[in-house]
């Protein structure tokens, strides 16, 4: 049987870290990824971290199985990281706990399939280069809509409602709360609102992705779309992961939300979340949710890591300025002030595949073929170099 099936081509982001791994240059420079390293080019375990798991260890808690939908106490967090206090308690809104913000955007793809048969999703161009794969697993057609305008190196707000005026009744529309992957350019305040009066007109749903949360301007300014959003719309899934701003990337913490417009609907909805988990991962793994869960319920460990996650953030956005003085100390010509406007972990460069290609041929310096840099790797170490390998191949 086996013989009749094709190759895969690599993942073309989680590929890269392989491609990077088998490099024998010692030169090399990984910005593929979205992972955040420090000054010193480690990504570390949180500080904050390390403490909740020295305070899980002396508990001494037991392996057993969590609940199908995870613990409520992280349910409950979770809602109250998204749309603040207010809203953590409504009867209308459910959360089941996920591996990672990927686990949540698939347990959403199978429940809109089950559901929502004659649905299809709608993505921004461009957007990760997961969430079709993911979506198209699942046997959800997927569209594209304007977001970007390459020009202006901005949002293209009129591109973008004008494209989503084409939705049908019952499509899905992903959106980015922000630090959008892979441009970094955000909606503002007015597209949210106008975005959100768009679909619920339409009759349309909204899944949004909210993957960076902190990494932007802040826990609060980066959930301020999607709150004002939230106001506009009776129903819809909010996919969170705690991979970035806790550093918990190998822990696959994350959490699919569903504001369901009444507490009976929450209720129904999530007894069918539930088997969408449990015919695909059964549960949800402990670890990292016990961590988050320690640290936002401890005011003192949630006050450490709101401290590490401005520190991440701030490091940068600091690197984003010695970026673009770099590039132009190195002899480039253009305009790179773009890369200081925009928001989370990634430059958009707008190198095209030849370059990228260049990129890791001639100087080992590996970017994903969209030209994404992820600014979160740049170091005060490899900035003059990724600098000249930059210019050299503009
Ligand atoms: C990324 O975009 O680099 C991250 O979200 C990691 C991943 O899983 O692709």
């Amino acid at each position: 049987m086996f013989e009749r099936v094709p190759s895969a081509p690599p993942d073309p982001i989680l590929g890269l870290s392989a491609a990077f791994a088998a490099d024998d240059r010692s030169h090399k420079i990984s910005l593929g990824v979205g992972e955040y390293r420090d000054a010193s080019g480690k990504t570390p375990v949180l500080d904050v971290v390390r403490a909740a798991e020295a305070r899980l260890l002396a508990a001494g808690s037991s392996k057993t199985y969590l609940p199908i939908d995870g613990t409520p106490a992280y349910g409950r967090l979770v809602r109250e990281l998204v749309f603040g206090q207010d809203r953590a308690d409504s009867a209308d809104t459910v959360t089941v706990q996920t591996p990672g913000g990927t686990g949540a955007l698939r347990v959403a793809a199978d429940f809109i399939a089950n559901h929502f048969p004659d649905a299809r999703i709608w993505l921004p161009d461009p957007t990760w280069a997961n969430h079709p794969k993911i979506f198209e697993a699942a046997r959800v057609p997927c569209l594209s809509y304007r977001y970007y305008n390459s020009e202006a190196k901005g949002l293209d707000a009129p591109g973008m409602l004008e494209a989503l005026q084409q939705t049908e009744k019952g499509d899905v529309v992903l959106l980015h709360a922000c630090c959008h992957n892979p441009s970094g350019v955000d909606l503002d305040a007015d597209t949210w609102q106008a975005a959100g009066k768009l679909l619920a007109d339409r009759g349309a749903l909204a899944l949004v992705d909210f993957a960076y949360q902190g990494f932007g301007d802040g826990l609060e300014q980066d959930a301020a779309g999607l709150r004002l959003f939230c106001e506009q719309v009776p129903e819809m899934f909010v996919a969170t992961s705690y991979s970035k701003n806790f550093g918990l990337y190998q822990d696959r913490v994350g959490a699919l939300t569903v504001v369901t417009g009444s507490a009976d609907r929450a209720e129904t909805v999530l007894s069918q979340l539930k088997i969408c988990v449990r015919t695909s991962f059964s549960n949800p793994p402990a670890h990292g949710s016990a961590l988050v869960t320690c640290i936002l319920s401890d005011e003192g460990l949630r006050a450490d890591w709101r401290a590490e996650l401005t520190q991440m953030r701030e490091r940068i956005n600091g690197m984003r300025q010695t970026l673009v003085e770099g590039l132009q100390r190195h002899g480039g010509s253009q305009d790179f002030s773009f890369i200081t406007r925009q928001k989370g972990m990634f430059s958009f460069s707008g190198l095209d595949p030849k370059q990228v290609e260049r990129l890791r041929e001639e100087h080992a310096v590996y970017i994903v073929g969209s030209g994404r840099i992820n600014v979160a790797g740049v170091t005060p170490d490899n900035v003059d170099a990724l600098c000249r390998a930059v210019v050299s191949v503009l």
